[in-house]
């Protein structure tokens, strides 16, 4: 079973209220998602593996710990989670990047996919799939399923805010795959939008209403 992981640290918590707020614009929006991505992936990142080197300080030679280069992928979920991105490479800057095309359909609430593209060796590769918002789980099931197909080492989903619902969709569609959000949301409303939630990440990054 996979790890499910609800981040409580003070500053992502900060961060985020003021990332709810309807009057927070979307530069500061951008930049907020930005900085939690970055203190995600902090937090995603803590096992993996390290090898023993050695290094000569001023003062003597001694041995240290570096990451064994273990290859790692960013796949974005488009629109929104194009906005954890910055913040993801900034620890990890040599990651690749995939990217996948998914929008909820409104009436269906359906993901529908219209773009993929995803690194070339990504079997030997750890994949942080990013997406601020974890609603029915429908897009992040839909993305993961088709990483899957190309048989990436393993799997990690990064959110911000996640629903009851999703979460446990995604925990049982994916059990092998960890989950780590900063927040577990109230429900659903009837139009699948968390409560409290944020309103729609992706409008809210770009701009477009
Ligand atoms: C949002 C969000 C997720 C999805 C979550 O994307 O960024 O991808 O909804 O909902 P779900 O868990 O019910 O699938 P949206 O469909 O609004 O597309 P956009 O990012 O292009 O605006
Ligand atoms: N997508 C969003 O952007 N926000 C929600 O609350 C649900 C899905």
């Amino acid at each position: 079973m996979g790890k499910i992981i609800v981040m409580d640290h003070p500053l992502i918590q900060h961060k985020l209220s003021i990332l709810r707020d309807v009057k927070t614009p979307s530069k500061e929006f951008r930049a907020l998602i930005s900085e939690i991505a970055n203190l995600i992936c902090y937090d995603a990142t803590r096992d993996l593996p390290l090898e023993e080197v050695e290094v000569e300080t001023p003062i003597c030679r001694t041995k240290a710990k570096m990451l064994s280069g273990k290859k790692v992928a960013v796949v974005p979920i488009l629109r929104a989670g194009l906005g954890m991105v910055d913040g993801m490479l900034t620890l990890l800057p040599s990651a690749k990047v995939g990217h996948i095309g998914l929008y909820r359909d409104p009436d269906t609430l359906q993901p529908v996919e219209y773009y993929c593209k995803l690194p070339a060796d990504i079997e030997q590769r750890e994949v942080f799939v990013v997406d601020p918002m974890l609603a029915t789980g429908g897009s992040a099931i839909d993305a993961i399923s088709q990483i899957k197909k190309r048989g990436p080492k393993h799997i990690k989903f990064l959110g911000i805010i996640a629903a009851p619902e999703g979460l446990d969709a995604l925990s049982k569609a994916h059990p092998d795959v960890d989950i780590i959000v900063a927040s577990l949301d109230e429900k659903l409303n009837d139009h699948g939008y968390i409560v409290p939630g944020l309103g729609d990440a992706g409008d809210r990054i770009f701009g477009t209403k």
